[in-house]
């Protein structure tokens, strides 16, 4: 029998790339390939790479020369860099290490078996095209093993808003989405392999036109398949949170009360020259709707800080609108200079006064976070349950908030929805005790 061809993926960035990766293993897969975790023992390394902040090129550089030694002694050993960074730099990359066999966009992951056929021999092989064509189609469907209770689902690529700051709408194109019938078979499959909990993905997922309602239609879909228990989305842009979309939060009872809606800055000012088209007054607006439709949602948000002419005021009116809106989470970063997008050509704000702002911004966000977290002690949630814990008889899931919950009981399983009584709130998660199902 011929031993397998050994796969190392190393992931970057965004959930859509981890799915992505595991798309791209299922297709290596049907060429042979298991994956390993570690590239000492890789007959092929894949970097699944992102673009969106700075020096992300750097990383993947320092990254490949790390594996210098390891090709040296196995010249047959291929390198492939894939993902954003791919489809920004991939021309550039080959010409700057020789060692990379191969350099494939997120759109052309469905010929990643191709291409790899083509590097034989040492030849090289590069595909950053953007093919009018669902890539996920041809990709060979997931393997019918079990699997894990929760899986993410990409439903939507690209994006046309071109905000000022960000690679997105270059690196992956123009907004498309998938049809809703083959979206919904996938989320069977998966269903059948035992997940119970689904995370649709999309750049803009909310922009979703691959069914005549849009997203909210398509979850109203995947209501439908009766052990599928739980729905979430992201990444979502205030613009296309539709009426039947806030609805469907307070009528979609698998919907789960928990809504990542970056927002990236409190100024208008700022948020005029981040062409996000939007007011922060309009933001507000549509956060009291969503939580009129469903009055325990939990926000989740993005945030930029110093980007280019934002002012000490501009950046207390990002403060103003946080203390406002009270996050359940939140990522917030500072302003990186992206080549090619329009607000790297602005004058720049001072390191040091992107660290401060960042530090203060921080230090209001985990106090949030913490106080919505402890906000939890002495009520009842769901938690669908995803392993065992660090302690003997422990299991963690997660509640319908996406707060951890550990629990001490025997006779959980994996894929388990139980409620559950939270009694103590710890820096990262929640304690509680199983109520009788
Ligand atoms: N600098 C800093 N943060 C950025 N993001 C996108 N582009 C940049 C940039 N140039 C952040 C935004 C976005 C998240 C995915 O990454 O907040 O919502
Ligand atoms: Fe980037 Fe803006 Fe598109 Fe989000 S909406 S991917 S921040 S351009």
């Amino acid at each position: 029998m011929m031993t397998a061809k050994k796969l190392y993926i190393k992931t970057y960035g965004c959930q859509m790339n981890v799915y992505d990766s595991e798309r791209m293993a299922e297709a290596m897969g049907g060429e042979g390939y298991v994956t390993t975790d570690s590239p000492n023992d890789a007959d092929m390394i894949l970097l699944n790479t992102c673009h969106i902040r700075e020096k992300a090129a750097e990383k993947v550089y320092s990254e490949l020369g790390r594996y210098k030694g390891l090709k040296a002694d196995k010249p047959e050993l291929k390198i492939g860099v894939a993902g954003c960074v791919a489809q920004a730099e991939g021309a550039e990359i080959m010409r700057r290490q020789p060692m990379v066999d191969l350099v494939v966009g997120p759109q052309s992951y469905h010929k990643l078996p191709q291409l790899t056929a083509r590097t034989h021999n040492g030849a090289k092989a590069l595909d950053t095209d953007f093919p009018e064509e669902d890539k996920f189609e041809h990709l060979k469907g997931r393997p019918k093993a079990k699997r894990g209770p929760t899986a993410f689902l990409t439903v939507q690529e690209g994006c046309d808003k071109f905000c000022a700051f960000c690679v997105v709408p270059y690196t992956r194109g123009a907004e498309v989405s998938r049809p809703a019938e083959r979206v919904v078979r996938e989320a069977q499959d998966l269903v059948e392999r035992g997940v119970r909990e689904i995370t649709l993905l999309g750049q803009n997922v909310n922009a979703y036109h691959g069914h005549d309602r849009g997203l909210a239609g398509l979850i109203r879909e995947l209501s439908k398949i009766d052990e599928l228990k739980r729905i979430r989305f992201t990444t979502s842009h205030p613009n296309d949170m539709d009426d039947d979309l806030i609805a469907a939060h307070g009528e979609c009872e698998k919907l789960m009360p928990y809504l990542h809606l970056p927002v990236q800055a409190g100024s208008d000012k700022i948020l005029k020259r981040m062409n996000r088209q939007h007011t922060a007054e309009e933001y507000l607006k549509l956060i009291e709707r969503l939580r009129a439709a469903r009055p325990d949602l939990h926000m989740s948000g993005d945030f930029i800080v110093g980007f280019p002419e934002e002012t000490e005021e501009d950046f207390q009116a990002t403060m103003d609108l946080v203390t406002a809106v009270e996050y359940g989470s939140a990522f917030s970063f500072k302003y990186s200079e992206r080549p090619g997008t329009p607000a790297a050509e602005r004058p720049q704000v001072p390191e040091d006064e992107k660290d401060d702002r960042l530090q203060r911004l921080q230090a209001l966000l985990v106090k949030q976070q913490r106080a919505l977290q402890d906000a939890m002690v002495g009520r009842d949630v769901h938690v669908l349950f995803e392993k065992s814990g660090r302690l003997p008889g422990q299991m963690v899931g997660k509640s319908e908030y996406l707060h951890a919950v550990h629990v001490q009981a025997e006779g959980i399983s994996a894929g388990d929805l139980r409620a559950v009584r939270i009694e103590s709130s710890g820096p990262n998660s929640l304690k509680g005790v199983l109520l009788p199902s």
